[in-house]
């Protein structure tokens, strides 16, 4: 890939460029759309943790403004040692934007989403403009003992997997997760399931510590009979849910925007029902900090 040269883009903080080692499609044939799993080579300087994001500038000049791309952020998921343990590598969770013309009834690339193109078309040697890392939002708690509510929709899986990874598959110096790691994970189909192989191996060696619930849109049924969507399934285990968190849990959510009104307004209906004030009971959460949220 060619690149605007540097100075060019000096006004971002940290900009660096690194190298990709490679993207994988990580969904199955029936899952709509493509999500990638990317892993890039950022070198031992490039120093992040758990539940940060980074920022990849796309090559090229925007199509509308004729400008160079602008940054695009991305959830981390991989853990501050990288998947290979090395420290080197960070990676990332990405769906492919494609752009479907209703009136044609078929794809436009013209229209395709430019940055995740780009990072799911790397291959070993792709040269990637990468800031960051950025947030503190969605940092996990201190005390390794914390119970830790994981919610995901989608690609918002990319945080929870560096979690997951932190908490069971690595042997962290002096940091033993003893917590309880409940997911729920919201995708449309058992296709479209993201790094569920990695996750069910935890959950076989971890079983009294880790669980994950599925809501598969497209494939089960809520009580009401529509679309089993993240907020139904958080609801059906409300009492547990509202139990851990009383006792001090955290809890992440994590991926499309659009998910948040339907678990707030659950989590309203629930707090009804069991008589708690909702706005008291929430505020308390957010001041304790053990309310963490990043959509988009
Ligand atoms: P863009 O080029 O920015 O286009 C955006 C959309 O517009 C695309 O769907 C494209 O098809 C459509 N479009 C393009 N041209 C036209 C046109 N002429 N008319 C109509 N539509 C058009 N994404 C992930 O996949 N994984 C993550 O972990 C992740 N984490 C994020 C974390 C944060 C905090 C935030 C804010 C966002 C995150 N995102 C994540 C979203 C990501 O930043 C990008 O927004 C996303 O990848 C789309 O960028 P793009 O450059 O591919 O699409
Ligand atoms: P669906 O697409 O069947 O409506 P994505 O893969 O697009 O990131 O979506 C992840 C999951 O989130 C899908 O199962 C999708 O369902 C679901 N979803 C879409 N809209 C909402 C919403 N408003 N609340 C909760 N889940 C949603």
């Amino acid at each position: 890939c060619t690149f605007p040269t540097f100075p060019f883009f000096s006004f971002f903080h940290g900009i660096r460029a690194i190298r990709g080692i490679g993207s994988d499609a990580i969904v199955g044939a029936d899952a709509p759309g493509e999500v990638c799993h990317v892993h890039i080579n950022c070198g031992p300087t490039f120093r992040y943790w758990e539940g940060q994001s980074l920022g990849v500038v796309p090559p090229g000049l925007c199509p509308k403004s004729g400008k160079p791309n602008t940054v695009r952020l991305y959830s981390i998921a991989s853990t501050r040692y990288g998947d290979d343990g090395a420290g080197t590598s960070v990676s990332l969770c990405v769906r492919r934007a494609v752009y479907w013309d209703k009136e044609t009834g078929a794809e436009d690339p013209a229209k395709k989403g430019i940055c995740s193109n780009f990072l799911c078309d790397a291959t070993p040697g792709t040269e990637i403009m990468m800031t960051g890392p950025t947030g503190q939002v969605m940092l996990l708690p201190k005390d390794p003992s914390t119970p830790v509510i994981m919610v995901a929709t989608g690609t918002g899986i990319a945080p929870m997997r560096a979690y997951i990874r932190r908490f069971f598959v690595e042997d962290v110096p002096s940091w033993n997760f003893t917590g309880l790691a409940w997911l729920f994970m919201g995708v449309a189909n058992s296709d479209a399931t993201l790094y569920d192989d990695e996750f069910q191996e935890c959950v076989k060696r971890f079983p009294g510590q880790f669980r994950i619930d599925y809501a598969l849109s497209r494939e089960q049924n809520n009580k009401k009979g529509g679309k089993m969507y993240i907020q139904d399934k958080v609801e059906e285990y409300k009492d547990q849910v509202f139990g851990l968190l009383d006792g001090g849990a955290h809890m992440y959510f994590c991926g499309l925007k659009g998910m948040m009104p339907g678990i707030l307004s659950m989590l309203e209906g629930v707090c009804k029902e069991k008589g708690i004030d909702y706005e008291e009971w929430l505020e308390g959460l957010k001041k304790n900090g053990q309310w963490h949220v990043e959509v988009y």
